[in-house]
């Protein structure tokens, strides 16, 4: 059934959308595969930021004249358009941030500043990205609390067996991945969700490789918290949001101190703004938002369903032939993944996987991606990773199962 709907997109002509895709590089057609890293830009999105600067700029909230009006009220609306891309029951609840490591910075440095102590725990996981470990760190450092990791197993799932045993009345806080960058795994955050509840546990989720891939709904998640950024989004850099249920937000202190974050400021003293803006000091990424709203608007004129059966299709048909060039393990065999291919291949580091690639004009990362512990756990020092967007084809991984023949080569 899935393929019915993936052969009815039409992913020729998505790609005509992004204008980047039709380079050249060194010579050969782009293949663009590290969309993890961070994705392309449609034309239209490019097309609302310019217009921002070209029509609409000034600053937002202080002005009294035309300009600051219309700058102003394009920066609400992509506030109400991604709140009902996430589905969060008011916009109040979505605080723009520069990315998702600045908005998991901010619940660690607002809501953990003030709930968690000494003695502690914040729980994550074992396969989180930095900036979903080290915030905590830096928390748990400075309270004397304890950072409790649940473990995953080889194939690169969360070991749930384990999820009761460390949700103890010392948990503060759960801060786990909706999809891991490095493996693809799609974690269980429902039920994640529902187990921490029943402790009365909030949960922070990491959204940044999820919401490119999957239609995310904060309200069936339940999560608490939901951090995501606009580049991994199609959107552009240096915009991000933090979704946080509104209860919490009201009672968290602020983040920065400045603009537009203040109700009355005397040198005695200084009362705070209502949520969104008691988040949102000085002045904020204006055209990122329009950028991000624009963004949306281009994802909702598409068929997320068929979208995402198409990157299922790519997903299980990269698995197969990658799997299937000798020497070449993949990395992250999780049952329900996205998007995402890692590997290793036998006597070969990944940089130079990386680097011969980039001459066949397939670009792809390689490394640690921000998951130092990840790697250790799984016996790696690094690996090379193929990431996925629904404008990549079955063609591009035939390219990249190509270009890793070269490599073969190079290094027979
Ligand atoms: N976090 C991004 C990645 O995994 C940069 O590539």
């Amino acid at each position: 059934m899935s393929t019915n709907v993936a052969s009815a997109f039409d992913v020729q002509r998505i790609r005509r959308d992004f204008p980047i895709l039709t380079q050249r590089i060194h010579g050969k057609p782009l293949v663009y595969l590290d969309n993890a890293a961070t994705t392309q830009k449609p034309q239209a999105v490019i097309d609302a930021m310019v217009r921002s600067y070209a029509e609409d700029n000034a600053n937002i909230h202080r002005g009294v004249h035309l300009l600051s009006e219309r700058a102003t009220q394009a920066y609400e609306e992509a506030r109400v358009k991604i709140q009902k891309f996430l589905n969060a029951p008011n916009a109040r609840e979505i605080i723009f941030v520069r990315g998702t490591t600045e908005g998991i910075n901010l619940v660690a440095q607002t809501y953990g500043r003030v709930n968690v102590g000494r003695g502690d725990q914040v729980l994550i996981t074992h396969m989180e990205h930095h900036s979903n470990i080290v915030p905590w760190q830096m928390i748990c450092e400075e309270k004397g609390a304890e950072l409790k990791v649940l473990p995953i197993t080889d194939e690169g799932e969360l070991r749930m067996d384990l999820l009761d045993g460390l949700l103890t009345d010392r948990t503060k806080i759960v801060a786990v991945a909706h999809v891991s960058n490095s493996l693809g795994t799609i974690n269980p955050i429902k039920v994640i969700v529902e187990k921490a509840h029943q402790r009365g546990i909030p949960v922070l989720v990491d959204g940044a490789q999820a919401v490119a891939h999957m239609p995310v709904d904060v309200q069936a998640l339940g999560c608490d918290f939901y951090a995501m950024s606009g580049h991994k989004l199609f959107g552009p850099t240096g915009i991000g949001v933090l979704y946080g249920r509104l209860t919490l937000l009201e009672a968290m202190p602020p983040y920065q101190g400045g603009g537009d974050m203040i109700s009355a400021v005397t040198f005695k003293k200084t009362t705070y703004n209502a949520v969104p803006n008691k988040f949102e000091a000085g002045t904020p990424n204006i055209a990122g938002s329009v950028g991000l709203g624009a963004a949306i608007d281009y994802l909702k004129a598409l068929d997320f369903t068929a979208v995402s059966a198409h990157e299922r299709e790519l997903l299980a048909y990269g698995t197969r032939v990658l799997g299937a060039v000798p020497g070449v393990r993949i990395v992250g065999t999780a049952s329900h993944k996205a998007s995402v291919l890692s590997f290793v291949m036998d006597d070969v580091h990944p940089h130079d996987i990386g680097t011969i690639l980039d001459q066949e004009g397939v670009a792809i990362r390689t490394g640690h991606h921000c998951t130092q512990p990840l790697m250790e756990r799984l016996c790696v020092p690094a690996t090379a990773r193929a990431s996925l967007a629904l404008y990549n084809t079955k063609e591009e991984i035939d390219a990249l199962v190509g270009a890793l023949a070269k490599v073969r080569e190079i290094f027979a």
